[in-house]
């Protein structure tokens, strides 16, 4: 019988690329967004790389009778949704601090909200977008799974928050299935040039903030502290190419598929990068100069973090396999071949 695998915030950065993979690997799709961060100008360029159109549902996760629909739709033309990948969020640190009651309802209330249409639907397998950013300040290096949970701003803890509903969801009915994958620094694009990251605005991140300046849109990059105690003095992170991130999440629907309970595992390279270092490897990547000015360091970064990441490979079979230079040529293609993003066309 055919199966559908519904990806909630599938159109946007992350969800893209894992699309790729995805159908890659035999799975059938289906997108849920809004559209609030995501474009369906992504969802055309996938349809490009993996030749055929990915369907796609507009609808807020917060919207229970969508979601009702969607699992009813999906069961009548023979295709029920047997595991969701749920990636609808909100995501910058800055804005969770100003906002944070749109952020808990996107990103707690959200999955609240989907968790109870899937109860409906009797869906048990759940796979869900976490982040480092749950660790907080670092209590020893590499971060273990088993690491004090201790996030330091609304978006970190619309995180935590979910994870702890996740456990209980998965410890109260033992025939459901959570993987909880908290990611590090995903960077880079798709080898095609054709998808990529493409924030609105000016970027938060350091990568597309990079790009942004090597193709002439932004002057410098500031470079955010150099009194860090890292060996070049800037901050210190495990950066994770985007499609080995996306092969992660193929690993995690397969396990979810698998094996009822609650696994939560960090998804990164197990390498911290300096920010010196990404820009170097960035320029010699690109064969453009990345103007810095060292800056003061910003309110609320940790000086250094990076993953061990031996459980996903224990438990996932899942390891990441592209080093920085990589990433830097793959995350060059893409800009330099869509200086507007999603907005030039192609
Ligand atoms: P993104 O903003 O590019 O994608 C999120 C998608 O979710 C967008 O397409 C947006 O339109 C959609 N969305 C948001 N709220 C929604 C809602 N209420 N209903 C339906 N759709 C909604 O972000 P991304 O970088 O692809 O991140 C995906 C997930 O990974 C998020 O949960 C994010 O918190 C998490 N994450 C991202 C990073 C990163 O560095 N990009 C790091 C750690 C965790
Ligand atoms: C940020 C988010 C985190 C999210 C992650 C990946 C914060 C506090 N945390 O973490 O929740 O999971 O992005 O999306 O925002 N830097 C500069 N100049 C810049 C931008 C960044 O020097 O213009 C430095 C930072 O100080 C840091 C490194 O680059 O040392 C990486 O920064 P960034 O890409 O924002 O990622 P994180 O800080 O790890």
């Amino acid at each position: 019988m055919a199966q559908t695998l519904l990806v909630t915030g599938g159109a946007g950065y992350i969800g893209t690329h894992t699309l790729v993979e995805l159908v890659a690997a035999g799975w059938q799709p289906l997108v849920y967004d809004n559209f609030s961060n995501g474009s369906r100008e992504a969802l055309a360029r996938v349809a490009r790389i993996v030749g055929r159109e990915i369907p796609c549902i507009e609808g807020d996760v917060r919207d229970g009778a969508a979601l009702d629909a969607v699992f009813a739709q999906c069961a009548s033309a023979g295709a029920p949704v047997t595991c969701v990948l749920h990636l609808a969020a909100l995501k910058v640190v800055g804005e969770s601090i100003e906002q944070p009651v749109r952020y808990y309802d996107n990103n707690v209330q959200g999955t609240l909200v989907l968790l109870a249409a899937m109860e409906r639907a009797r869906v048990r397998r759940f796979v869900f977008s976490s982040s480092a950013n749950v660790y907080g300040e670092p209590e020893a290096l590499p971060y273990t799974e088993g690491h004090r949970i201790s996030p330091t701003n609304p978006y970190g803890r619309s995180k935590s928050m979910v994870e702890t509903v996740l456990r209980d969801v998965a410890t109260a009915d033992p025939s459901f299935s959570a993987v909880v994958l908290r990611y590090f620094n995903p960077i880079g694009a798709h080898p095609s040039g054709l998808i990529g990251e493409d924030p609105r605005g000016v970027p938060d991140n350091i990568f597309p903030y990079i790009t942004q300046v090597a193709v002439g849109q932004l002057a410098a990059l500031s470079v955010f502290g150099d009194d860090y105690p890292t060996p070049d003095g800037t901050g210190i992170r495990d950066y994770l190419h985007i499609v080995d991130l996306a092969r992660g999440h193929v690993k995690a629907v397969e396990y979810a598929m698998a094996h009822p309970g609650w696994l939560v595992t960090n998804l990164g390279t197990g390498r911290g990068t300096s920010v010196l270092e990404l820009v170097a490897a960035f320029e010699k990547a690109s064969g453009r100069p990345v103007p810095c000015r060292i800056a003061p360091r910003r309110a609320g970064d940790i000086g250094e973090a990076w993953a061990d990441p031996s459980l996903a490979a224990r438990t996932l079979g899942w390891t990441a396999q592209y080093d920085i230079d990589t990433m830097c040529a793959d995350g060059w293609r893409w800009q330099s071949g869509n200086p507007d993003g999603y907005t030039t066309s192609a």
